[in-house]
């Protein structure tokens, strides 16, 4: 009887140290919070909650000043979505992705003989989408905000006229970046300059915009003399987005995709963002397993999560583009006996083989022009945002009267159905070239539900590694237990169908390790490969209190109070 008692006794203890959540170790506050690329750009969030605001007004302050903290992957030549769950659980999301402009056409990236032209979709002019920045963080603030405008941008004007002092990240991206930027926008714009790190760049003409935003709102950028500034500027150097491009753009509330996994409940972004949908069939096809048992970066957790993550992207590439110009068959995609199906074949034995599920033969490239944030305030109220410019600097086109880089985006469509972006995802039909159509995303702004409390909000960016980078970072906090920190920190590895190869961060996955993996088949990406997005997240802890998860792989800083 009395052993019977010590050995439920020691189940009972054990089993409650699994359930134990990690102890924080990355930054504790009481109330509210913003993790972001830059501590610059999180400060100012921070600030205007101190001052009262909700974390749709700290939004528009930290997206705004990261134009100037982070101009590398600023909105307001871009775009981005946003994720959110209000602290009386209501959630949603909102679409301000650029669109291709009215005078764009499937074939408009191809020469004569079909072939698609180098840099035309990703250098320049003719590569820039109609931007989505300003019109998604205007209607927010229609919708949400509870400062005025003014109030909201009074210390992004001021950062932006104070100047901001160069890191060495900084200061290195930018040198990699100026021979390009000076080719497409001359040597006489801010971002010709050589920099070093310690350096302060004042933005004077995009302080100049921003005042003009904050007196008129959505239509001081989309209507007037900015429109027409930037409309000609664009024409001038080639591309192809007009006034009129410019006056019927709008930002769209959409429903976002929601999901459980085992008792988490996921809220992401729809389509015209992949992010959701993938990360919910990759997630959804490895719920049958326990994978917390297979240990964190375990070969079979590595081959599970491959070979979900194969399937999915397969899917993507296939199906997914623009809600408003395709039907997607979500039920189907979605459904758990679609996704049983789709792992039928999969064995811990041995690889499956891409060419068995799809044909192909491409190359993989990183970027880090994208960015993520996330926030949440003192009432509870919680955003996930993820925003982008493409490529480095974008199109490296640098409208200097106005003071911003604009967007590559239009890489993102398919130029060419089976031809590979960027990103080496190739495309197809669904995700083809049409006027003021919306191209194919895969940035997830992801907030989590655990037991019906908000519990996670995250995001990164990476391109096509985003999903995989945040999927690997909820199961690093459920599955394998580590504190927010410690998930964000932990390496990543990435698999899109095409190419067939995992490709592993060059810091924290042994040689045996990949070795194992090689003997049943998987192709291992045996160059250095780059970091494997740049993950900031805040977790909710069981006290209530937050704890950040600011990404190492970058100047990334949580502040909050
Ligand atoms: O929307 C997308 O999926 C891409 N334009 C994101 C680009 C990106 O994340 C670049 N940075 N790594």
């Amino acid at each position: 009887m009395r052993r019977k008692l010590t050995l439920l006794l020691f189940i009972l203890v054990f089993v409650n140290c699994r359930k134990q959540p990690a102890a924080p170790t990355g930054l504790v506050v009481d109330k509210a919070m913003v993790v972001s690329a830059r501590e610059e750009a999180s400060k100012i969030g921070v600030e205007i909650m101190k001052k009262g605001g909700n974390a749709f007004d700290a939004m528009i302050a930290t997206e705004m000043a990261l134009n100037i903290a982070y101009p590398f992957a600023g909105s307001i030549g871009g775009g981005g979505f946003m994720v959110y769950r209000k602290s009386n659980g209501d959630v949603g999301s909102i679409d301000y992705r650029e669109k291709a402009p009215l005078a764009a056409h499937k074939d408009m990236y191809l020469d004569s003989l079909g072939n698609v032209i180098p840099d035309k979709s990703t250098v320049g002019a003719t590569a820039v989408g109609v931007p989505g920045g300003i019109a998604g963080l205007m209607e927010v603030h229609k919708k949400f905000g509870s400062l005025t405008l003014e109030e909201i941008l009074e210390p992004v004007i001021q950062l932006a006229e104070k100047g901001l002092v160069v890191t060495e990240n900084q200061a290195r991206r930018l040198d990699y970046a100026r021979e390009k930027i000076v080719e497409v926008s001359g040597d006489s714009t801010l971002f010709s300059l050589k920099y070093v790190a310690g350096d302060t760049i004042k933005h004077l003409a995009l302080a100049k915009t921003m005042k003009t935003i904050a007196k008129e709102g959505h239509d001081g950028f989309y209507k007037g003399e900015i429109a027409q500034k930037l409309a000609t500027f664009i024409q001038e150097h080639g591309g192809y987005v007009t006034e009129e491009d410019l006056a019927k753009y709008q930002a769209k509330w959409r429903q976002p995709i929601i999901f459980n996994y085992k008792d988490l409940k996921v809220i992401s972004m729809s389509p015209p963002s992949s992010g959701g949908v993938t990360m919910n069939q990759i997630l959804e096809m490895m719920e049958p397993y326990d994978v917390s048992k297979f240990g964190h970066n375990s070969a079979k957790t590595i081959q599970l999560f491959t070979e979900a993550s194969r399937r999915a992207y397969a899917d993507r590439n296939y199906f997914l583009g623009d809600p408003d110009f395709v039907d997607i068959p979500l039920d189907v995609l979605l459904s758990q006996a679609y996704l049983e199906e789709r792992m039928a074949n999969f064995s811990f034995e041995k690889a499956t083989k891409s060419s068995e599920l799809e044909r192909g033969n491409i190359e993989v490239i990183e970027s880090m022009e994208t960015t993520h944030y996330s926030i949440i305030d003192q009432e509870g109220n919680a955003i996930s945002v993820t925003e982008t410019l493409n490529g480095a600097y974008g199109s490296k086109l640098f409208c200097g009267e106005l003071g911003f880089f604009l967007n590559n985006e239009m890489d993102d469509f398919s130029a060419k159905p089976g031809v590979p972006n960027m990103f080496g995802l190739i495309g197809a039909d669904a995700n083809s070239i049409a006027a003021e159509k919306r191209m194919l995303s895969s940035m997830t702004p992801t907030i989590v539900e655990k037991e019906g409390k908000l519990w996670m909000v995250v995001g990164t960016p990476g391109g096509s590694t985003i999903i995989t980078a945040v999927a690997q970072t909820i199961l690093n906090t459920y599955e394998f237990n580590l504190s927010m920190q410690e998930a964000v920190n932990a390496p990543r590895f990435h698999h899109q169908w095409l190419p067939d190869m995992v490709i592993f961060e060059p810091e924290g996955f042994s040689p045996e390790l990949k070795e194992e993996l090689k003997e049943k088949g998987y192709i291992i990406n045996e160059e250095r490969t780059p970091i494997i997005g740049k993950v900031d997240a805040i977790r909710v802890l069981s006290d209530g209190k937050l704890e950040g998860g600011a990404d190492k792989r970058g100047d990334d800083t949580a502040v909050g109070f």
